[in-house]
């Protein structure tokens, strides 16, 4: 039973119009109020107490509650609140931009600072447009992207982005973003080998640029991992035939690493550490300041850099943000990293990883599950009931709703926050979950999973 002050929250809670809102519900909808949380868990309103398995929105890397990012972020606001960044400059952006240039592989030194991940990608995706403009080359536009990828909420974010769920009553830049297949290895035919597949989709990709013409496109985007499209995960050397083909053709490579910078797959980024490339563009948010404050950027090579020239004694790029570089989301960032390297997050990442992932995979002894896979601290439990050959795609939609929100329910009584993904329940705890929390996250979402079973099959799903 909730509290009365939860439920005139949650009542209050209909004038908040969130993300993905359901203008239909609104006024009845009654959502979990979270007041407190401390390291790997949250806890509600009445008292309840939730291990994070999604961190936030796979933000929270170094976990809830640090008293020293309190201070720093206190501290900095009470030496310096704001400045612009437009003629002034900050000492925190000046020292997480030469900071990230360090992290970042290869000659990717320069910063360009955004509110999160949506207005990092539609900066970088703006900068390579401007690029081939000042290159006398404006009809290099086409931007290549996957189906089932997510770039974000700004308008050529969302165009990039290839859910189709997403794409009701909303417009989008059809005539200049494409869309080839996810490398999805569950679409793999069972005769062909890792190998081929990854042949395939990376031709997927020449073709696609030969159909629109090289001349004309610009770039191709791609998530390491296609996060919330339900943590698919290419074959190997995917990423790096990707990238050859982009230089074969002169088409910008930007890794959005809004997911998997600072830590998800043990390294500050994945690029080249785990997916052995050097793009031309980087996009991170989200786990920059561990959520703890918004910030988004996107760091850019100087190769790209440098190939910006013209005639012109000016080249104006007339696009940022009055909070870029704002100080007191740059010394959150700088203070996350800080603590990242001195309590050697990555190496414990790397560590606890494949412990997490092996016992996830336990998982696959439930018949409704048909799939565990993940790779570092994240990972996604597919649930599939009653699919047979006679259903609609609707009726098999209708179904995957229904397991996960059972699921959902389950989990959050056992406490364990999951909100699956449809169907998906997409796990990407605070990096800092130790082997105890691990077991009792694998052993909640296990009973969880057990009881939505039966809880459908009582409803003759
Ligand atoms: C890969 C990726 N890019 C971009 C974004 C958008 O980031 P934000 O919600 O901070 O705008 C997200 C958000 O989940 C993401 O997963």
């Amino acid at each position: 039973m909730s509290k009365p002050v939860t439920e005139s929250i949650q009542l209050q809670d209909n004038q908040f119009l969130h993300p993905w809102e359901d203008i239909k519900k609104v006024g009845q909808n009654k959502r979990t109020v979270i007041a407190n949380a401390d390291g790997v868990y949250i806890e509600d309103s009445d008292g309840n107490k939730l291990l994070d398995g999604p961190a936030g929105m796979w933000c929270v890397n170094i976990g809830h509650r640090r008293q020293e990012m309190a201070d720093a972020i206190a501290d900095q606001i009470m030496q310096l609140t704001y400045v612009s960044p437009w003629s002034l400059t900050n000492t925190p952006a000046v020292k997480l931009a030469d900071k990230l240039a360090q992290l970042s592989p290869g000659d990717l030194n320069h910063v360009f600072y955004t509110t999160g991940g949506s207005t990092a990608v539609d900066s970088a995706l703006r900068f390579v447009m401007f690029r081939n403009n000042v290159l006398e080359q404006p009809q290099k536009k086409h931007i290549i992207s996957r189906t089932n990828a997510y770039h974000g909420s700004t308008y050529l974010s969302a165009s990039a982005s290839g859910k189709s769920k997403d794409k009701n009553y909303l417009d989008f830049m059809d005539d200049t973003f494409h869309h080839i297949a996810d490398p999805n290895l569950m679409d793999k035919p069972v005769a062909m080998s890792e190998q081929e597949y990854c042949r395939l989709r990376v031709g997927d990709l020449e073709n696609k640029i030969l159909e629109i013409g090289p001349d004309k496109v610009a770039a191709f985007i791609a998530e390491p991992i296609l996060a919330s499209g339900g943590v698919i995960m290419a074959p190997q050397g995917y990423h790096a035939g990707c990238l050859q083909v982009c230089r074969t053709y002169d088409v910008v490579y930007i890794s959005d690493e809004v997911v998997t910078a600072f830590g998800r797959l043990g390294h500050f980024f994945a690029s080249q550490a785990v997916f052995d490339i050097v793009p031309d563009i980087i996009t991170c948010a989200k786990g920059i300041t561990s959520g703890y404050v918004p910030l988004g950027a996107f760091l850019v090579s100087d190769r790209l850099l440098q190939s910006i020239d013209a005639k012109d004694s000016s080249i104006v790029f007339s696009n940022g943000f009055t909070y870029s570089g704002h100080p007191v989301a740059c010394t959150a960032a700088l203070k996350n990293i800080e603590i990242m390297e001195r309590e050697n997050i990555m190496q414990h990442v790397r560590k606890v990883a494949p412990y997490f992932q092996a016992q996830l995979a336990t998982l696959n002894d439930l018949p409704v599950v048909t799939d565990v896979r993940g790779i570092g601290l994240m990972a996604c439990v597919q649930c599939d009931i009653n699919k047979d050959g006679d259903n609609t795609p609707a009726m098999d939609y209708a179904m995957d709703y229904a397991i996960g929100d059972r699921i959902d329910r389950h989990c959050q009584q056992l406490g364990l926050l999951v909100r699956p993904i449809i169907n998906m329940c997409v796990m990407s705890p605070p990096l800092i979950i130790n082997e105890a929390q691990i077991d009792e996250l694998v052993e909640k979402l296990k009973k969880g999973i057990a009881l939505a079973v039966i809880d459908a099959e009582s409803d003759g799903l």
